[in-house]
């Protein structure tokens, strides 16, 4: 099992002794509610460091809608089963110790945050991106690992190290889907049976070689509510509400 960390102060201590260990460090950031996608990240960086820290923070300033927040599931205990063999550590901070200057203090990303994901959800990538600063600069860890199923996520993640050079190298990895092609997401979760049926078309219509407005309108058809679908950079990227469940994916073009 890994060892629980709540003290960022503990936390500091032992991560002081990993330096003088000279141990290569991976890191896996979560909001918990883990599953085989985040375990599939958790797997990687265990083949690839001495030693794997995993966080299960969340975080509150990434969430613009507090309903979203205040259901978002917590279960500690399975998650740590499913750490188990992969993770030497887990953080498992409180929101004051995270949050010290009540949030007065944020990573802004100009251009990209606005759009598609950010544009649905203001303020969300300012969320993200200052946690993740904190995070690293807390772990400090050679690599972290994010999955692509975030891919604006992903992308803007890679930008913030690249433009603040963090000492970090960022490990994309690939998204873990059910047999019929939805993205695994603690979200899920909260489908009934029909709409989890439903929800499998998401990724397939996503994937059909239409022009993007296209397949934002096949996708209205089927009967999902559509925030956006829009080319990036070689990636499609959507966004679809399904009994209040919002789903998000992407595809390479
Ligand atoms: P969370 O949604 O818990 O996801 C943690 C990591 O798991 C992210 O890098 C996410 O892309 C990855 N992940 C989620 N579902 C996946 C799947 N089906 N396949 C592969 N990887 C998957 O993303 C966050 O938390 C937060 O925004 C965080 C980065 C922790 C900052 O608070």
């Amino acid at each position: 099992m890994p060892r629980v960390y709540t003290r960022l102060g503990e936390w500091k201590l032992e991560r002081a002794a990993m330096d003088r260990s000279g141990l290569s460090l991976g890191f896996v950031p979560t909001m918990g509610a883990l599953h085989a996608g985040h375990r599939s990240l958790l797997e990687r960086a265990r083949a690839e460091n001495d030693r794997v820290v995993l966080s299960i923070f969340v975080n509150p300033t990434q969430f613009n809608d507090p309903a979203d927040l205040k259901r978002y599931p917590q279960t500690l205990g399975p998650d740590l089963d499913l750490a188990d063999g992969v993770a030497d550590y887990a953080l498992f901070p409180s929101r004051a110790e995270m949050y010290p200057d009540d949030y007065n203090y944020r990573m802004t990303e100009g251009s990209l945050s606005a759009r598609m994901e950010g544009a649905q959800r203001p303020g969300h990538f300012d969320g993200v991106l200052t946690v993740v600063l904190k995070l690293l600069n807390l772990v400090r860890p050679h690599r972290a690992y994010f999955g692509e199923k975030d891919w604006q996520q992903l992308l803007l993640v890679q930008g913030m190290v690249r433009a603040l050079f963090l000492p970090v190298e960022i490990v994309p990895c690939p998204t873990v889907r059910d047999p019929d092609g939805l993205a695994l997401s603690s979200r899920n979760r909260g489908l009934s049976e029909s709409g989890r049926a439903l929800a499998a078309a998401f990724p397939r219509i996503l994937r059909e070689p239409a022009p993007a407005q296209r397949a934002a309108k096949a996708l209205g058809d089927a009967g999902f509510g559509v925030d956006y679908v829009e080319d990036h950079a070689g990636v499609r990227l959507g966004a679809v509400r399904l009994e209040e469940i919002r789903l998000i994916d992407n595809v390479r073009l």
